[in-house]
């Protein structure tokens, strides 16, 4: 019998400070030439994630779906979607992962499974009453013939979250309709999913990004929702019938003790709950890290930025936990086009029009050099979605007959969605979709991709992508073990902090150029201007402390 390894000691350990970054592997780079990124792409761009120096990747759902959501539709967990390839190549890519030093995260998704998954499909075929229907929420429906769902409850997609089914009961999916909730309540679903992670820990992946963490538990009746506005949006109030109920933190604990009993794995939360609800996911035994949705959600602002900064860290500390960082991911508009939008604007949900007059790309861009700088040396973990590394704009005005997004339809074609962040990467300036495929591409790339493509940008100097290659390399070297960090006042349109001797951050986010403190300029995200530091530009600087703070 193997040995059990001991669950590792919580300081030191791999992800409290790894570089993550995000595979959407539809989009990232197609090995077969069907046009639909795969397992054999993502294999050999391993060297280019080498390459830039990534501790890890997070591989969005690649398991068998009809991909109404993306993936997120899951038909069986325990395999792998034939467009991407086989169990055999994710256990290739795993191993040659590692072999490069790069851990591997799995995506799980607990709050739903696709309609086609077996268990549905049993469900559906049973009689109401029947075991097989109570893994989920169908039930019967409200009025004189039940012909009114059971609640008031909206899909996050758009529309009833309730869907009859064709004996006359109703079923809840509070995405899309091809995805079923599961109900949390019946004990086979904790026993499954204990037993999917231990699948893939057995196949040595060495963590998950778990979907939707917030959610899973319903509150018994499914009580209407009486407050007024978007019903379907996580709210940021206690006691939401299905967001956020304290029931989901036993099955997080279990599933820790599950982790701990293979070493040194991991699990990240996305759970998008009030900020201060957020801690209780990343207690010692539940979560090890969740997503920060508050600094995504900054303004370009310093003062904003330094309070959203210092509360996070502060969050995550004082539960032990390390924070993390991140700007973009496959849900939210591209952050090189966010910034370059006026404040305030509701990104969220992208008008049909997109931006024309309102973007200033050239700024967003500015930004986005800065911000990456802020994102890699904050303290904890930065996860970086596949293409920021390029400055990859969203792509706002694909045509509406190649949209994918589920929102697309259920919005009764009102909100766009998320395709914009969704498109293929570009690898090569020429060549058939700009070296992602050797066929058409599954979403067109836009002309502009072609000068941002990372055989483009590999060499040049002032690129983006020589920018973070910099910017991890001087990470690596200078900020891997600890985790403390001091905010600096240095005025009201400044973000500036100290991470220890070897590293302070200073960003200009006014209107005029700042002269920067004394000491040593390790990087920049724009030149400076005789000697100062422009708008929208950040420093990495080394500055000894003055001998007034120096302890000897
Ligand atoms: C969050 C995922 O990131 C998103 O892409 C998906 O649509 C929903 N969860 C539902 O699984
Ligand atoms: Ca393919």
């Amino acid at each position: 019998m193997s040995e059990i390894p001991e669950p590792m000691s919580e300081k030191n350990t791999w992800w409290r400070t790894a570089v993550v970054y995000q595979i959407y592997i539809r989009s990232f780079a197609d090995g077969n030439g069907d046009g639909i990124g795969d397992i054999s792409g993502l294999r050999a761009r391993l060297p280019y994630l080498a390459d830039l120096g990534v501790d890890a990747i997070w591989i969005n759902p690649w398991y068998p779906s009809p991909l109404h959501d993306g993936g997120y539709d899951v038909v069986d967990f325990r395999d792998i979607n034939p467009l991407y390839g086989t169990l055999d190549d994710a256990d290739q890519l795993v191993k040659e992962a590692h072999n490069r030093g790069i851990k591997v995260l799995v995506d799980i998704v607990p709050n739903h499974t696709s309609n086609l998954h077996q268990w549905f499909q049993e469900a559906l075929a049973s009689p109401p009453g029947h075991p097989t229907r109570d893994r989920y929420h169908i039930r019967d429906g409200q009025g004189k013939d039940g012909s009114e769902p059971p609640s008031n409850w909206l899909s996050v997609f758009g529309g009833s979250a309730w869907e009859p089914t064709s004996d006359g009961q109703w079923y809840l999916h509070l995405f899309d309709v091809s995805q079923p909730d599961l109900n949390w309540e019946n004990s086979e679903v904790h026993s499954e999913f204990e037993s999917i992670l231990r699948f893939w820990l057995d196949r040595g992946v060495d963590g998950f990004r778990v979907d939707v963490a917030h959610g899973l538990f319903k509150a018994p009746g499914y009580p209407d929702i009486t407050e007024d506005g978007d019903l379907s949006v996580p709210r940021q109030q206690l006691d939401h019938p299905f967001w956020d109920r304290d029931e989901v933190h036993e099955v997080y604990r279990r599933w820790r003790s599950v982790l701990n009993s293979y070493g040194d794995r991991m699990m990240v939360a996305e759970a998008w709950v009030h900020p201060d609800r957020l801690p209780l996911y990343i207690r010692d035994d539940e979560f090890h890290q969740s997503f920060n949705w508050d600094f995504l959600a900054a303004e370009w602002d310093a003062k904003e930025m330094a309070r959203v900064v210092a509360e996070s860290y502060e969050r995550a500390s004082k539960v032990g936990a390390s924070p993390t960082w991140t700007l973009s991911n496959h849900d939210v508009m591209r952050h090189s086009t966010r910034y370059g939008l006026p404040p305030g604007t509701d990104w969220h949900r992208w008008p049909m029009e997109g931006p024309h007059d309102l973007l200033d790309a050239a700024a967003g861009l500015r930004r986005a050099r800065a911000v990456a700088l802020i994102t890699l040396s904050l303290p904890g973990s930065a996860y970086l979605y596949q293409g920021e590394e390029l400055g990859l704009p969203e792509v706002w005005d694909l045509p509406e007959s190649v949209l994918d997004d589920p929102t697309w339809e259920r919005s009764g074609r009102t909100v766009r969605g998320r395709d914009g962040c969704r498109v293929p990467l570009p690898w090569t300036s020429e060549g058939p979709a700009l070296g992602f495929s050797s066929a058409e591409p599954w979403l067109p790339q836009p002309a502009a991709f072609a000068g941002l493509a990372a055989s483009a940008q590999a060499d040049d100097g002032d690129s983006m992508l020589t920018l973070y290659r910099r910017a991890l390399a001087l990470r690596r070297e200078r900020l891997a073990t600890h985790e403390e960090i001091e905010m600096i006042d240095l005025g009201p349109d400044v973000l500036a902090y100290s991470r220890g001797i070897e590293m302070t951050c200073v960003v200009n986010m006014g209107q005029t150029n700042l002269s920067l403190p004394d000491g040593e300029v390790l990087l920049t995200s724009a030149p400076l201007s005789g000697g100062d530091l422009p708008p929208d530009t950040a420093a990495w600087m080394s500055v000894q402390p003055s001998s007034e703070d120096s302890t000897d």
